[in-house]
């Protein structure tokens, strides 16, 4: 799968962010990363999706990059696009009955049905015609329809309502047979669901 061998990561003053950081991301697993802000958690994900490379250290990949993972970013940004195309963008073939269901798991499925166009609404990044919860449910929508064997969501819970993110969190449970790496400060919950492997990022450039 993904193995982490010795990871030193350096900001661009090349100060350590992090260091010797050995992690074996291993088949159909759930791990939730955790840590302060700036202690490195989104610039470990950008390492591993080869975003980011001040680093030492090795990454071992059962496969290439793109067909392994789908990475779910932490910043809210969509495409002035539709709805619709925000949902399956990128993705070479998506099954429109999965994607209506997870409409209904995300709690978005209501919503959509009351827009006069429906999925086919245009997404307006400047006036902000979606909320910021809604965004998210957007982008999480599009990594779990990617089917790519490694899921990679930094953040993208946040903004969830609780209703919103059990449901959620009871649909990765029961239903999602993926690897999941998951960023989030929202602890106890996805403990709690997820029961996952905790990677504690400790923050040495800030202690
Ligand atoms: N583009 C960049 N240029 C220079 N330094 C950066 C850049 N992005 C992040 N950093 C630095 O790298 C460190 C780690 O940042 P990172 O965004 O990975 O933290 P994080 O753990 O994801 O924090 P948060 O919980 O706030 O999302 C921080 O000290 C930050 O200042
Ligand atoms: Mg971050």
């Amino acid at each position: 799968m993904i193995k982490l061998n010795n990871i030193t990561c350096l900001n661009s003053y090349n100060h350590v962010i992090f260091k010797n950081l050995n992690i074996n991301f291993r088949l159909g697993k759930k791990y939730l990363i955790i840590g302060d802000n700036g202690c490195g958690k989104t610039t470990l994900l950008n390492i591993i999706y080869g975003l980011y490379r001040n680093y030492k250290g090795n990454i071992l990949y059962s496969d290439s990059i793109t067909k392994l993972v789908a990475y779910v970013p932490q910043c809210n940004y969509l495409f002035n696009e539709t709805i619709k195309n925000n949902l399956i963008k990128s993705l070479d073939y998506y099954d429109s009955d999965y994607l209506h269901e997870l409409l209904k798991i995300m709690k978005l499925y209501h919503y959509m049905k009351k827009l006069p166009d429906g999925l086919n609404t245009k997404v307006n990044n400047s006036t902000k015609s979606l909320s910021s919860g809604q965004i998210q449910k957007i982008k999480l929508i599009r990594g779990f329809l990617s089917n790519k064997r490694i899921l990679m969501i930094d953040e993208a819970l946040s903004n969830l309502n609780n209703d919103s993110l059990i449901s959620i969190l009871n649909f990765l449970r029961d239903n999602y047979d993926k690897t999941l790496i998951i960023v989030s400060h929202q602890t106890n919950l996805i403990i709690n669901h997820l029961d996952p492997e905790i990677i504690d990022i400790k923050d040495i450039a800030n202690s």
